[in-house]
Protein backbone atom coordinates (compact mmCIF):
# COMPACT_ATOMS: atom_id res chain seq x y z
CA UNK A 1 0.00 0.00 0.00
CA UNK A 2 1.47 4.34 -0.87
CA UNK A 3 0.22 7.19 -0.64
CA UNK A 4 1.96 9.25 -3.53
CA UNK A 5 2.02 12.96 -3.53
CA UNK A 6 2.07 14.80 -7.05
CA UNK A 7 3.30 18.56 -6.86
CA UNK A 8 4.43 20.67 -9.38
CA UNK A 9 8.27 21.73 -8.94
CA UNK A 10 8.27 25.02 -10.87
CA UNK A 11 5.12 27.91 -11.72
CA UNK A 12 2.56 25.07 -12.35
CA UNK A 13 1.42 23.89 -15.41
CA UNK A 14 4.40 21.21 -15.43
CA UNK A 15 2.21 18.18 -16.79
CA UNK A 16 0.75 17.20 -13.05
CA UNK A 17 -2.21 16.20 -14.94
CA UNK A 18 -0.97 13.94 -17.41
CA UNK A 19 1.59 12.56 -14.64
CA UNK A 20 -0.70 11.71 -12.12
CA UNK A 21 -2.87 10.22 -15.35
CA UNK A 22 -0.16 7.58 -16.20
CA UNK A 23 0.72 6.51 -12.35
CA UNK A 24 -2.94 5.80 -11.58
CA UNK A 25 -3.04 3.68 -14.29
CA UNK A 26 0.02 2.01 -13.33
CA UNK A 27 -0.77 1.91 -9.80
CA UNK A 28 -3.98 1.41 -9.10
CA UNK A 29 -5.39 3.44 -6.93
CA UNK A 30 -8.86 3.51 -4.93
CA UNK A 31 -9.13 7.15 -4.34
CA UNK A 32 -7.48 9.99 -6.03
CA UNK A 33 -7.69 13.21 -3.89
CA UNK A 34 -7.00 16.69 -4.52
CA UNK A 35 -5.76 19.61 -2.53
CA UNK A 36 -4.25 23.14 -3.88
CA UNK A 37 -6.07 26.14 -3.88
CA UNK A 38 -9.11 25.50 -6.07
CA UNK A 39 -10.37 26.24 -10.03
CA UNK A 40 -7.41 28.87 -10.64
CA UNK A 41 -5.80 25.22 -11.14
CA UNK A 42 -6.08 24.17 -15.22
CA UNK A 43 -5.03 20.32 -15.74
CA UNK A 44 -4.81 19.07 -19.41
CA UNK A 45 -4.48 14.85 -19.74
CA UNK A 46 -4.60 13.68 -23.39
CA UNK A 47 -5.82 10.13 -23.65
CA UNK A 48 -5.59 9.03 -27.73
CA UNK A 49 -7.45 11.51 -29.92
CA UNK A 50 -9.15 13.61 -26.75
CA UNK A 51 -8.24 15.96 -24.94
CA UNK A 52 -9.68 17.32 -21.78
CA UNK A 53 -9.27 20.16 -19.01
CA UNK A 54 -10.32 20.24 -15.62
CA UNK A 55 -10.42 22.79 -12.91
CA UNK A 56 -12.20 21.20 -9.92
CA UNK A 57 -12.46 17.42 -10.66
CA UNK A 58 -8.78 15.55 -10.03
CA UNK A 59 -7.02 15.19 -13.60
CA UNK A 60 -6.69 11.17 -12.70
CA UNK A 61 -10.34 10.99 -13.42
CA UNK A 62 -9.58 9.45 -16.33
CA UNK A 63 -8.61 6.74 -14.94
CA UNK A 64 -12.43 4.82 -14.06
CA UNK A 65 -11.70 2.42 -10.80
CA UNK A 66 -10.85 5.12 -8.12
CA UNK A 67 -13.35 7.17 -6.22
CA UNK A 68 -12.56 11.29 -6.51
CA UNK A 69 -12.24 13.56 -3.71
CA UNK A 70 -11.64 17.08 -3.45
CA UNK A 71 -9.79 17.67 -0.14
CA UNK A 72 -10.99 19.77 2.89
CA UNK A 73 -8.35 22.78 2.31
CA UNK A 74 -9.43 22.87 -1.33
CA UNK A 75 -12.29 25.97 -2.81
CA UNK A 76 -15.07 24.98 -4.38
CA UNK A 77 -16.66 26.55 -7.36
CA UNK A 78 -19.94 24.70 -7.25
CA UNK A 79 -21.16 25.95 -11.12
CA UNK A 80 -17.39 24.95 -12.35
CA UNK A 81 -17.87 21.47 -9.99
CA UNK A 82 -21.25 20.71 -11.74
CA UNK A 83 -20.28 21.63 -15.28
CA UNK A 84 -17.39 19.33 -14.83
CA UNK A 85 -19.00 15.93 -13.29
CA UNK A 86 -21.04 16.61 -16.48
CA UNK A 87 -18.10 17.21 -18.88
CA UNK A 88 -16.20 14.30 -18.21
CA UNK A 89 -18.89 11.96 -16.61
CA UNK A 90 -17.78 11.19 -13.25
CA UNK A 91 -21.80 11.40 -11.51
CA UNK A 92 -21.22 8.70 -8.77
CA UNK A 93 -17.68 8.63 -8.02
CA UNK A 94 -17.02 12.52 -7.12
CA UNK A 95 -16.66 13.85 -3.44
CA UNK A 96 -16.10 16.52 -1.64
CA UNK A 97 -15.25 17.27 1.81
CA UNK A 98 -18.30 18.97 3.80
CA UNK A 99 -15.42 21.59 4.84
CA UNK A 100 -14.04 23.04 1.65
CA UNK A 101 -14.49 26.52 1.56
CA UNK A 102 -17.01 28.08 -1.29
CA UNK A 103 -16.41 30.55 -3.96
CA UNK A 104 -19.25 32.95 -4.51
CA UNK A 105 -19.89 34.96 -7.26
CA UNK A 106 -19.02 38.05 -5.41
CA UNK A 107 -15.17 36.55 -5.15
CA UNK A 108 -15.09 36.39 -8.75
CA UNK A 109 -16.40 40.02 -9.05
CA UNK A 110 -13.72 41.30 -5.77
CA UNK A 111 -10.66 39.15 -8.01
CA UNK A 112 -11.56 41.10 -11.00
CA UNK A 113 -11.98 44.48 -10.04
CA UNK A 114 -9.42 44.79 -7.92
CA UNK A 115 -6.30 46.29 -9.70
CA UNK A 116 -3.57 45.30 -7.30
CA UNK A 117 -4.68 41.37 -7.70
CA UNK A 118 -5.94 41.50 -11.50
CA UNK A 119 -3.49 43.68 -12.76
CA UNK A 120 -0.34 43.93 -9.94
CA UNK A 121 -0.12 40.23 -9.97
CA UNK A 122 -2.32 38.93 -12.71
CA UNK A 123 -4.29 36.44 -10.77
CA UNK A 124 -6.75 33.82 -12.80
CA UNK A 125 -9.99 35.59 -11.81
CA UNK A 126 -11.46 33.28 -10.22
CA UNK A 127 -12.46 33.94 -6.82
CA UNK A 128 -9.54 32.08 -4.84
CA UNK A 129 -7.44 35.07 -3.23
CA UNK A 130 -11.06 37.02 -2.18
CA UNK A 131 -12.55 33.30 -1.10
CA UNK A 132 -9.59 32.47 1.14
CA UNK A 133 -9.56 35.96 2.74
CA UNK A 134 -13.23 34.88 3.76
CA UNK A 135 -12.03 31.70 5.32
CA UNK A 136 -9.59 33.84 7.18
CA UNK A 137 -12.45 36.13 8.18
CA UNK A 138 -14.30 33.14 9.05
CA UNK A 139 -17.00 34.05 7.26
CA UNK A 140 -16.98 32.02 4.13
CA UNK A 141 -19.84 29.18 3.27
CA UNK A 142 -18.59 25.38 3.39
CA UNK A 143 -19.88 23.09 1.18
CA UNK A 144 -22.07 20.75 3.61
CA UNK A 145 -23.74 24.61 4.00
CA UNK A 146 -24.45 24.43 -0.33
CA UNK A 147 -27.79 22.54 -0.97
CA UNK A 148 -26.60 21.56 -4.32
CA UNK A 149 -23.64 19.95 -3.12
CA UNK A 150 -25.22 18.10 -0.20
CA UNK A 151 -25.28 14.54 -2.43
CA UNK A 152 -21.62 15.08 -2.66
CA UNK A 153 -20.25 15.40 0.67
CA UNK A 154 -18.15 12.84 2.86
CA UNK A 155 -15.43 12.74 5.29
CA UNK A 156 -12.51 12.76 3.15
CA UNK A 157 -9.69 12.71 5.67
CA UNK A 158 -11.86 10.09 7.09
CA UNK A 159 -12.49 8.16 3.82
CA UNK A 160 -8.62 8.27 3.07
CA UNK A 161 -7.03 7.24 6.55
CA UNK A 162 -9.38 4.24 6.71
CA UNK A 163 -8.37 3.85 2.40
CA UNK A 164 -4.87 3.24 3.51
CA UNK A 165 -5.49 1.28 6.91
CA UNK A 166 -7.10 -1.44 4.74
CA UNK A 167 -3.73 -1.51 2.46
CA UNK A 168 -5.01 0.26 -0.45
CA UNK A 169 -2.89 2.65 -2.52
CA UNK A 170 -3.77 6.88 -2.90
CA UNK A 171 -3.21 9.56 -5.08
CA UNK A 172 -3.23 12.58 -3.84
CA UNK A 173 -3.17 14.92 -6.32
CA UNK A 174 -1.32 18.99 -5.79
CA UNK A 175 -2.17 21.87 -8.25
CA UNK A 176 -0.16 25.47 -9.11
CA UNK A 177 3.31 24.83 -8.77
CA UNK A 178 6.06 25.27 -6.18
CA UNK A 179 7.34 29.16 -7.31
CA UNK A 180 3.83 30.07 -7.02
CA UNK A 181 3.76 28.89 -3.31
CA UNK A 182 2.63 31.93 -0.55
CA UNK A 183 5.41 30.82 1.37
CA UNK A 184 7.94 29.96 -0.40
CA UNK A 185 7.62 31.59 -3.63
CA UNK A 186 8.25 34.86 -5.33
CA UNK A 187 5.92 36.27 -3.07
CA UNK A 188 4.06 38.43 -3.75
CA UNK A 189 4.00 37.17 -6.76
CA UNK A 190 2.03 34.11 -5.71
CA UNK A 191 -0.90 32.48 -5.69
CA UNK A 192 -3.29 32.48 -2.16
CA UNK A 193 -1.87 29.21 -0.40
CA UNK A 194 1.37 27.05 -0.06
CA UNK A 195 1.53 24.69 -3.04
CA UNK A 196 4.23 22.32 -1.41
CA UNK A 197 3.74 18.57 -0.52
CA UNK A 198 3.12 19.31 2.63
CA UNK A 199 0.26 21.39 1.71
CA UNK A 200 -1.52 18.77 -0.02
CA UNK A 201 -0.99 16.42 2.70
CA UNK A 202 -2.73 18.75 5.14
CA UNK A 203 -5.34 19.81 2.29
CA UNK A 204 -6.80 16.01 2.41
CA UNK A 205 -6.05 15.20 6.07
CA UNK A 206 -3.20 13.22 5.72
CA UNK A 207 -0.43 13.04 8.39
CA UNK A 208 3.16 13.14 6.95
CA UNK A 209 4.20 9.83 8.89
CA UNK A 210 1.42 8.59 6.58
CA UNK A 211 2.76 9.53 3.20
CA UNK A 212 5.48 7.47 0.85
CA UNK A 213 6.25 8.99 -1.89
CA UNK A 214 6.38 12.63 -3.31
CA UNK A 215 6.80 12.97 -7.07
CA UNK A 216 8.26 16.34 -8.06
CA UNK A 217 7.30 17.31 -11.73
CA UNK A 218 9.73 19.48 -13.33
CA UNK A 219 9.27 20.91 -16.74
CA UNK A 220 12.74 21.10 -18.85
CA UNK A 221 11.36 24.16 -19.91
CA UNK A 222 9.82 25.90 -16.89
CA UNK A 223 6.59 28.22 -17.81
CA UNK A 224 5.22 31.19 -15.80
CA UNK A 225 1.54 32.97 -16.35
CA UNK A 226 0.87 35.83 -14.70
CA UNK A 227 3.58 39.05 -13.57
CA UNK A 228 6.49 38.24 -11.13
CA UNK A 229 10.46 37.27 -11.26
CA UNK A 230 11.39 34.19 -14.03
CA UNK A 231 14.97 34.24 -13.41
CA UNK A 232 15.51 31.98 -16.66
CA UNK A 233 12.96 33.80 -18.59
CA UNK A 234 13.70 33.50 -22.41
CA UNK A 235 12.19 36.10 -25.07
CA UNK A 236 9.16 35.29 -27.24
CA UNK A 237 11.57 34.96 -30.17
CA UNK A 238 13.81 32.24 -27.95
CA UNK A 239 11.38 30.43 -27.08
CA UNK A 240 9.43 30.65 -30.88
CA UNK A 241 12.41 29.44 -31.87
CA UNK A 242 12.67 26.76 -30.20
CA UNK A 243 9.18 25.58 -31.64
CA UNK A 244 7.68 26.35 -28.03
CA UNK A 245 4.44 27.91 -27.66
CA UNK A 246 2.22 27.62 -24.87
CA UNK A 247 -1.63 29.07 -23.62
CA UNK A 248 -3.08 28.70 -20.27
CA UNK A 249 -5.78 26.59 -19.54
CA UNK A 250 -7.66 28.80 -17.60
CA UNK A 251 -6.82 32.18 -19.01
CA UNK A 252 -5.93 31.38 -22.21
CA UNK A 253 -3.29 33.75 -21.87
CA UNK A 254 0.27 33.19 -23.94
CA UNK A 255 2.41 31.37 -21.01
CA UNK A 256 6.44 32.99 -20.25
CA UNK A 257 8.41 30.53 -21.47
CA UNK A 258 12.35 29.66 -19.85
CA UNK A 259 15.42 27.99 -19.67
CA UNK A 260 16.14 24.45 -17.02
CA UNK A 261 16.79 26.01 -13.58
CA UNK A 262 18.46 23.53 -11.77
CA UNK A 263 18.94 26.01 -8.61
CA UNK A 264 15.17 26.16 -7.93
CA UNK A 265 14.63 22.48 -9.27
CA UNK A 266 16.90 21.59 -5.88
CA UNK A 267 15.87 24.27 -3.78
CA UNK A 268 12.25 23.08 -4.75
CA UNK A 269 12.97 19.26 -4.28
CA UNK A 270 14.08 19.82 -1.29
CA UNK A 271 11.20 21.54 0.77
CA UNK A 272 8.52 19.13 -1.27
CA UNK A 273 10.62 16.10 0.39
CA UNK A 274 11.27 15.05 -3.22
CA UNK A 275 11.52 11.00 -3.50
CA UNK A 276 10.57 11.06 -7.37
CA UNK A 277 11.79 13.36 -10.06
CA UNK A 278 9.15 13.31 -12.95
CA UNK A 279 10.28 15.52 -16.21
CA UNK A 280 8.33 16.74 -18.85
CA UNK A 281 8.23 18.17 -22.17
CA UNK A 282 11.62 15.97 -23.17
CA UNK A 283 10.76 16.17 -26.75
CA UNK A 284 10.89 20.22 -26.16
CA UNK A 285 15.20 19.04 -25.53
CA UNK A 286 15.15 16.99 -28.52
CA UNK A 287 12.20 16.39 -30.77
CA UNK A 288 13.36 13.10 -31.79
CA UNK A 289 12.16 11.70 -28.26
CA UNK A 290 8.42 11.92 -29.43
CA UNK A 291 6.98 9.60 -27.41
CA UNK A 292 9.06 7.28 -26.43
CA UNK A 293 8.35 4.61 -24.19
CA UNK A 294 11.98 3.49 -23.21
CA UNK A 295 14.97 4.78 -22.15
CA UNK A 296 16.95 3.43 -25.35
CA UNK A 297 15.04 5.06 -27.12
CA UNK A 298 16.01 8.73 -26.11
CA UNK A 299 19.07 10.63 -27.81
CA UNK A 300 22.61 11.69 -26.05
CA UNK A 301 21.55 15.18 -26.38
CA UNK A 302 18.17 14.24 -24.06
CA UNK A 303 20.45 11.79 -21.95
CA UNK A 304 22.99 14.61 -21.29
CA UNK A 305 19.92 16.72 -20.33
CA UNK A 306 18.45 14.14 -17.18
CA UNK A 307 22.00 13.29 -16.40
CA UNK A 308 22.58 17.22 -15.82
CA UNK A 309 18.81 17.70 -14.60
CA UNK A 310 19.11 14.54 -11.94
CA UNK A 311 22.30 16.17 -10.69
CA UNK A 312 20.55 19.90 -9.80
CA UNK A 313 17.63 17.70 -8.17
CA UNK A 314 19.62 15.51 -6.33
CA UNK A 315 16.80 13.04 -6.53
CA UNK A 316 16.51 9.89 -9.59
CA UNK A 317 14.17 10.98 -12.50
CA UNK A 318 12.15 7.78 -12.83
CA UNK A 319 9.37 9.48 -15.14
CA UNK A 320 10.24 10.92 -18.09
CA UNK A 321 7.12 12.38 -20.56
CA UNK A 322 7.51 12.04 -23.91
CA UNK A 323 4.89 13.54 -25.34
CA UNK A 324 0.75 14.87 -24.28
CA UNK A 325 -0.62 11.70 -24.61
CA UNK A 326 -0.87 9.62 -21.80
CA UNK A 327 0.84 6.77 -22.87
CA UNK A 328 4.06 8.99 -24.27
CA UNK A 329 6.03 8.13 -20.90
CA UNK A 330 9.11 6.46 -19.99
CA UNK A 331 8.99 4.44 -16.09
CA UNK A 332 11.92 3.57 -14.37
CA UNK A 333 9.94 3.11 -11.06
P1 LIG B 1 -4.49 33.30 -8.32
O1 LIG B 1 -4.06 31.95 -7.85
O2 LIG B 1 -5.64 33.27 -9.29
O3 LIG B 1 -4.71 34.24 -7.17
O4 LIG B 1 -3.28 33.93 -9.17
C1 LIG B 1 -2.03 34.25 -8.56
C2 LIG B 1 -0.89 33.86 -9.48
O5 LIG B 1 -0.79 32.44 -9.55
C3 LIG B 1 -1.03 34.34 -10.93
O6 LIG B 1 0.26 34.63 -11.43
C4 LIG B 1 -1.58 33.11 -11.65
O7 LIG B 1 -1.28 33.13 -13.03
C5 LIG B 1 -0.85 32.01 -10.91
N1 LIG B 1 -1.56 30.70 -10.93
C6 LIG B 1 -2.61 30.33 -10.16
N2 LIG B 1 -2.97 29.07 -10.44
C7 LIG B 1 -2.12 28.62 -11.38
C8 LIG B 1 -1.98 27.36 -12.05
O8 LIG B 1 -2.70 26.39 -11.84
N3 LIG B 1 -0.96 27.28 -12.98
C9 LIG B 1 -0.14 28.33 -13.23
N4 LIG B 1 -0.23 29.52 -12.62
C10 LIG B 1 -1.23 29.67 -11.70
MG1 LIG C 1 -2.32 24.26 -15.47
Amino acid sequence: MSCTIIVGGFFGDEGKGKIVAHVAHKDKPTIISRGGVGPNAGHTVQVGEKEYGVRMIPSGFVYPDARLFIGTGVLVNPDVLRQEIEYVGVEGRIFVDGRCSIIEPKHIEQDKADAYLSKKIGTTGTGCGPANVDRVQRIAQQAKDNPELAKYTIDVPLEINQALDRGENVILEGTQGFGISLYFGTYPFVTSKDTSASQIAADNGVGPTRIDDVIVVFKAYPTRVGEGPFGTEMTREESHALGIEEFGTVTHRERRIGCWDGTMARYSAMINGCTIAAITGIDNVDEACYGATEYEQLTEKAKEFLRKAEEDIGVPIKLISTGPEMSQIIDLR
